[in-house]
């Protein structure tokens, strides 16, 4: 049964080459464990870029994460920190400027005459692999992922997902993601989830999805807690503080949750796992950045027991390889 909806879906794909359109019902026409490539393949390339995104792409991954910052002038750009100087050589070509490298003071012009630089285990290059993108570690913008996404989907004959991250509780950031999306045809049956670690954020997109006639799926991220009374709660992090919200509570404005794996004050659970589903909600745990294969393949067959809906990856092929030993089970 499994392979027959793969094989729909892929004879749809090829027919549409489209995005949006690709896979009919979207993220809910897998029911395999999603692999979502974190910050792509951030383990062995630049993160968010377009290098490291196709990498995990042809590792089989079925999202890719463009986490979310925004320029001065306005431009969503792909990169995970608020300031450029981690990921970038912003130092070298601006050493003038001081002030924290802040992405909200550059303009995109000068965010584009940038390089991605490797952090942790990346490296410049992974072998065997010649990327397709004219400037494969170069920061690309919210809309070039989206295309870059849609094209690889055609090349791949399989519809690659997107998992954008609002990292600024930003209303022009929300505005920002959701013309992007709709204006490349997104809409609640794509293959897509829109997250945010500020569920103020979350119901203000939602409000807005409302608004627009366009409910585009939504996960909150934080972490597995319980109330008082041991009822599954979710934690919503802020400095040292925890707010904890009901699942019915987050049921009310999203698909699902992205929850913190390996936390030791609530570790997640079966049983967490499965009230989560009974209220309604996907489960997806961050970060699985374990790079030795063996704990990596121990540690991805234990949230997969339990039932985790989808994994935020640094290594999308150590992924792949425990979701098809999960499903060959
Ligand atoms: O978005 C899930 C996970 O990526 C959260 O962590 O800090 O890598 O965005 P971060
Ligand atoms: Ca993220």
């Amino acid at each position: 049964m499994l392979m027959k909806t793969t094989l729909m879906a892929a004879a749809l794909c090829l027919s549409t080459l489209g995005l949006a359109a690709c896979g009919g019902s979207g993220n809910d026409d897998d029911a395999r464990p999603q692999v979502i490539a974190h910050r792509g393949a951030s383990g062995y390339l630049p993160e968010h870029t377009l290098g490291g995104y196709e990498l995990a792409i042809r590792m089989g991954a079925d999202f890719i994460e463009p986490d979310l910052q925004i320029t001065r002038d306005g431009a969503l750009i792909a990169m995970h920190d608020d300031t450029l100087n981690r990921t970038t050589n912003v130092a070298s070509l601006f050493a003038q400027r001081g002030g924290g490298y802040k992405v909200a003071d550059f303009t995109l012009a000068e965010v584009k005459t940038l390089t991605v630089v490797p952090t942790g285990t990346a490296k410049t290059s992974y072998p065997g692999f010649t990327p397709s993108a004219p400037n494969p570690y170069g920061v690309p913008t919210f809309q070039e992922v989206v295309s870059f996404a849609r094209q690889q989907t055609g090349t791949a004959g399989r519809t690659v997902g997107l998992y954008p991250e609002a990292k600024q509780a930003d209303p022009a950031m929300e505005d920002g993601i959701l013309k992007t999306l709709a204006d490349n045809g997104f809409d609640a049956r794509s293959k897509l989830f829109i997250q945010s670690f500020s569920d103020a954020t979350l119901r203000s997109l939602r409000a807005k999805q409302v608004a627009q006639n366009n409910k585009m799926p939504l996960i909150l991220l934080g972490v597995a807690a319980a109330a008082p009374d041991g009822s599954p709660r979710v934690g919503i992090v802020s400095g040292s503080t925890v707010r904890t919200l009901t699942l019915a509570e987050v049921a009310g404005f999203t698909e699902g949750i992205g929850l913190l794996i390996n936390n030791t004050t609530y570790p997640i659970s079966k049983a967490y796992i499965d009230q989560a589903h009974a209220a309604g909600l996907k489960v997806h745990g961050w970060t699985f950045a374990q790079a030795d294969a063996a704990k990596a393949a121990a540690e991805f067959r234990n949230y997969l027991e339990m039932g985790m809906d989808g994994m935020f990856a640094n290594y999308p092929d150590l992924a792949m390889a425990a979701r098809d030993a999960f499903m060959k089970k």
